[in-house]
């Protein structure tokens, strides 16, 4: 089955299959003009520029559909490697209190925060989720995104974690854009396990893990290292006997606090450290040290999102960039600290407020967050042997436009594998 997309003014992320970038290659942009793209099977089979009307005409004989693309651009469809997008209800009172002058630390000591979300997903039904959070995929997609993390976290009990987890999967199912489940069942104490933690990480590691393994249900694991959340010795815990069973890391750190959950990560080989609002030369060290080793580095990903909705400092990515390193963007979807979907908002936060330039940005929502998951050889960038996903855009110069006319969706056709959604 093959479908030739041609009449395409621009193919921006035209990079060599398995490309991510590390700070000053952040800037450069490969574009594609006067484009084409063959696709095969869902897969990028061929792709060019400037191709002569008769060569076209021949092509077009033989393909078994051909779309005329009508001058629009092409990027490669986003990838967003940090959500949280089952979730059973949005929190108004939390926003309402933050409005007021709570703080999300005061808001989650008080029992709000994810433990508010955790009770009313525990009494949600497994449909009812799955609805809900299928909105959100097809809602996310609309704007561009082709590729989802997903994580578990407000189940906080064997059982509404793994029903999480199964949601998940059946979205994975049901879905043709790439979605992986991470498992953060570390994500809270709950009230129950307030003075008795190690009660809850025993529970982690003998009653969910197990079941997430047997099941299959993961595709990495993730613990929330911070302040008032999990200490460093109980990330490495847990961590530790993850990667002995095969679940890699990627785990929320140094959000609220200096805490050490960098170096935790780089330490666990963690594929990303996420949030990173506190970092300073210790953990922008740790994350060179990472990049040196033989198992890849810790991919650091901002969230920039939070930062926006909490009102709390953005994590220092032209400092990361300045030492070389890759940076990689989230939405960060979820009902807490940033209900935003679009990838294409943070890319203009990236720009306006961590001061990335439009196209170190768009490189940390593609090739950079696929490498965050260890999928830039199939995702994140237009080239041969990748997956089709791509968004047309009528939008002129999009890779400078998309992040400076914020607010819209940019995305006017998304396709995966190459169908349209
Ligand atoms: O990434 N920081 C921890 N977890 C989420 C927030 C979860 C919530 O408040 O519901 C985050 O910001
Ligand atoms: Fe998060």
């Amino acid at each position: 089955m093959k479908k030739l997309f041609y009449n395409i003014s621009k193919i921006h992320g035209t990079n060599e299959r398995g490309t991510f970038k590390k700070g000053r290659e952040m800037q450069k942009l490969s574009t594609i003009e006067n484009g084409w793209i063959l696709v095969e099977n869902g897969t990028v089979k061929q792709l060019g520029a400037n191709i002569a009307q008769q060569e076209l005409a021949q092509m077009i004989s033989e393909s078994n559909e051909s779309v005329d693309l009508r001058g629009m651009e092409v990027l490669p469809g986003f990838v967003d490697s940090h959500t949280h997008i089952v979730f059973a209800a949005p929190r108004h009172e939390e926003f309402a209190l933050r409005i007021k002058g709570a703080t999300y630390e005061e808001i989650a000591e008080k029992g709000g925060g994810i433990l508010n979300s955790a009770r009313k997903l525990q009494s949600m039904s497994e449909d009812d989720l799955y609805e809900q959070a299928a909105q959100r995929v097809a809602l996310m997609m609309k704007h561009g995104t082709t590729t989802i993390e997903i994580k578990s976290g407000y189940g906080l009990t064997v059982e509404s974690e793994l029903k999480m987890l199964r949601v998940i999967k059946r979205l994975k199912k049901n879905f043709p854009c790439t979605i992986k489940a991470t498992f953060l069942g570390a994500h809270a104490f709950p009230a129950e396990f307030k003075t008795n933690q190690q009660g809850y990480i025993d529970l982690i590691i003998n009653e969910m893990l197990p079941v997430v393994i047997e099941e299959g249900l993961a595709d990495h694991i993730d613990v929330f290292c911070d302040k008032g959340f999990f200490n460093v010795e109980q990330t490495h815990n847990i961590l530790k006997l993850a990667a002995e069973k095969g679940l890699p890391a990627k785990i929320h750190a140094n959000e609220l606090g200096l805490t050490g959950g960098v170096q935790a990560a780089v330490a666990n080989k963690a594929w990303s450290a996420d949030h990173l609002e506190h970092c300073e030369g210790d953990e922008i060290q740790a994350l060179i040290s990472g990049f040196e080793q033989e198992y890849g580095g810790t991919m650091p990903v901002a969230l920039p999102g939070t930062s926006y909705f909490l009102g709390i400092p953005y994590a220092p990515v032209k400092n990361f960039m300045a030492h070389g390193l890759p940076v990689a963007l989230a939405t960060d979807f979820n009902p807490g600290s940033s209900p935003i979907c679009s990838l294409q908002t943070i890319w203009a936060f990236a720009c306006t407020q961590m001061k990335m330039m439009p196209e170190e940005a768009f490189h940390a929502v593609t090739c950079n967050a696929a490498r965050s998951m260890r999928l830039e050889h199939e995702v994140g960038s237009l080239a041969v042997g990748m997956k089709a996903d791509f968004i047309a855009t009528k939008t002129r110069d999009a890779v400078k436009a998309v992040p400076y006319f914020l607010g819209q969706n940019h995305a006017d056709m998304v396709f995966v594998g190459g169908e349209q959604i």
